[in-house]
């Protein structure tokens, strides 16, 4: 621990963003094809919102998947839905399991009745609980302030602040980052909270997102408490 911030001047962690990348390397490495390092990324995913209920973190936002991961072959694309689908029918089944109200990100007209049903109905019923889980799903940070912009036009908004915008997000009923971790050892942001991460600090390792454990969250939250952060202050 970095003695230079005393743990009475630490400031909490209320928001834990994630990009969880390189499910597909992790994959490569065993000789698997890339939709086992997804299925091995959704157990990732599960331990660590596991883990953050424990320790109190009050939102847990993951990218799961972008605008642009359209873009992969068919048969990724559709592993990726279908892991998602298997997830919704879990979280239907197990709904009081982490206690937490999901909210997904992203533009939900891309998807069929079904999915998209589903996805708004376990929104609804998980929608007075204080905590929050943010799927970012079809989610690209560009996209979302473009989709703010024509909200706010369409509501016939003629002087914005950055208060109104922020509630035209996605994530109007989050607080900001205060970590952003990416996994697989790129060093960008990828249209991921492109307004929100303003002011977040960075982590990035070099671990997969499939061996992204507990343990290691713990060490980028002991990392997070080493930054001294002044918002543009001094
Ligand atoms: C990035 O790794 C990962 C994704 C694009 C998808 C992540 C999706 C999941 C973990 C499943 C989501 C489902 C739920 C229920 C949260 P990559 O494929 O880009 O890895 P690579 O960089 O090694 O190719």
């Amino acid at each position: 621990m970095n003695k230079t911030v005393k743990s009475e001047e630490r400031q909490p962690i209320r928001h834990i963003a994630m990009i969880m990348d390189g499910n597909g390397r992790w994959a490569k490495q065993r000789g698997m094809p890339r939709e086992q390092g997804h299925r091995f990324g959704v157990k990732a995913f599960q331990a660590i919102l596991e883990h953050c209920s424990e320790i109190g973190i009050e939102i847990v936002t993951v990218y799961a998947f972008s605008t642009e991961n359209w873009k992969r072959p068919k048969k990724e694309v559709d592993a990726i839905m279908k892991l998602m689908d298997h997830y919704l029918s879990e979280c239907e089944k197990k709904l009081d399991r982490y206690n937490f109200r999901i909210c997904f990100l992203g533009d939900k007209s891309v998807f069929d009745e079904k999915r998209r049903a589903r996805m708004e109905k376990l929104e609804e019923k998980t929608k007075d609980r204080a905590r929050i889980l943010n799927i970012a799903f079809n989610y690209g940070g560009r996209d979302e302030i473009v989709h703010a912009c024509n909200r706010l036009i369409a509501q016939g908004e003629r002087y914005v602040s950055e208060e109104s915008f922020a509630k035209a997000l996605y994530t109007a009923d989050s607080v900001d980052p205060d970590l952003i971790i990416r996994t697989g050892g790129d060093l960008r942001i990828s249209n991921f909270l492109l307004w929100q991460a303003a002011y977040a600090e960075l982590y990035f390792t070099d671990v997969l997102w499939p061996d992204f454990t507990p343990e290691e969250l713990d060490l980028a939250i002991e990392d997070f408490y080493t930054r001294k952060r002044r918002f543009g202050g001094v």
